[in-house]
């Protein structure tokens, strides 16, 4: 199973990952978004695109923002949604994922929204359900391990097109623990795939993965030269449930270095905009007057998340093998 998420006619059949996507299907899916955005303020906030759909929204791993705009972005699509309660599942009587699966499947679910703490468990079950001849039965990765956030990585594309318009002319920073991040490996295809000239990686050697280059990205470990210039900021947390041993000295000394302080932020174009995937760590990665400042746009990332996953959702669930 080679790019098992597009079928033979090059069409998207599940979101596992950005790698790979062509140009054409993210253009898709944030045009697709856009006539989504602004359903919110409407009297009816419904469109019948999956009606009779079933999703299961499966979150081995917590998560705030991706599982409740997923919810709300199925009900806007007029589908069932059925949230398994992991901790009360069977899982937790040691029953293997793909059985799971296999029982859920049998519910007659019609897409599975996976957020694992294994890289690749997204995978697993679309190659399961292609091995089973379940070709109905769509898979989308709400994030895997450190691998891939594919829908957290087409919301900062939604977001960077609205408030900059063009790719081709920018300068984005993605700054912090890069390694041990599922976010920055996903907004690092998406912005290369769609033209950025610049991309540039700024963290402590320790937290910046090897390959990055090879990646199209210019790597900075002083904040102050990565910063300079730039049109957009993706601040990232320290993920300290990936770390294993202790990589920094301490959070307060990774705050003087390469904490987003208003200072610091004046390095970067007058215009620029700051974004963040979430969960915030005030004081640790990004100083609270710039989260609360005029140039953020860290809350309307999280408004933009829906259209967009309503956008993934009915597109892949449009498509079969
Ligand atoms: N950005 C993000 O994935 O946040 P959650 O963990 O709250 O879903």
């Amino acid at each position: 199973m080679l790019n098992p998420q597009l079928n033979a006619n090059g069409e998207l059949q599940h979101l596992l990952t950005i790698d790979g996507l062509p140009k054409a299907v993210i253009d898709h899916i944030l045009d697709t978004a856009s006539s989504f955005v602004g359903i919110g303020d409407r009297e009816v906030k419904k469109v019948p695109l999956m009606r009779g759909k079933s999703v299961f929204n499966l979150f081995f791993e917590n998560s705030t923002r991706t599982r409740t705009t997923f919810e709300i972005a199925s009900k806007r699509l007029s589908a069932d949604v059925i949230n398994l309660n992991i901790s009360a599942s069977s899982a937790s009587k040691g029953e293997s994922l793909l059985d799971t699966i296999d029982n859920l499947a049998a519910m007659h679910a019609d897409m599975f929204v996976v957020r694992h703490s294994q890289s690749g468990a997204p995978y697993l079950i679309a190659k399961h359900l292609v091995d089973t001849r379940q070709p109905h039965v769509h898979v989308v990765n709400a994030g895997d391990g450190r691998h891939a956030h594919p829908t957290q990585g087409l919301l900062d594309m939604y977001t960077i097109r609205h408030y900059k318009k063009d790719f081709t002319n920018l300068t984005v920073a993605i700054v912090g623990d890069i390694l041990h991040s599922r976010v920055a490996r996903s907004d690092i295809h998406a912005l290369t795939t769609l033209g950025v000239p610049e991309v540039r990686a700024i963290g402590p050697h320790t937290l910046l993965p090897s390959g990055l280059e090879q990646m199209g990205v210019r790597v900075f470990t002083d904040i102050n030269e990565g910063l300079k210039d730039v049109d957009v900021i993706i601040m990232l947390r320290l993920q300290n449930e990936r770390m294993s041993g202790a990589l920094l000295p301490s959070s307060q000394e990774f705050f003087k270095s390469y904490g987003l302080t208003p200072e610091k932020l004046q390095l970067a174009k007058p215009d620029a905009i700051v974004m963040h995937p979430g969960p915030i760590n005030r004081g640790v990665e990004i100083d609270s007057a710039v989260v609360d400042g005029k140039q953020s746009v860290i809350l309307p990332q999280v408004t933009f998340g829906i259209a967009v996953r309503m956008a993934v959702m009915s597109i892949v669930a449009g498509n079969e093998a």
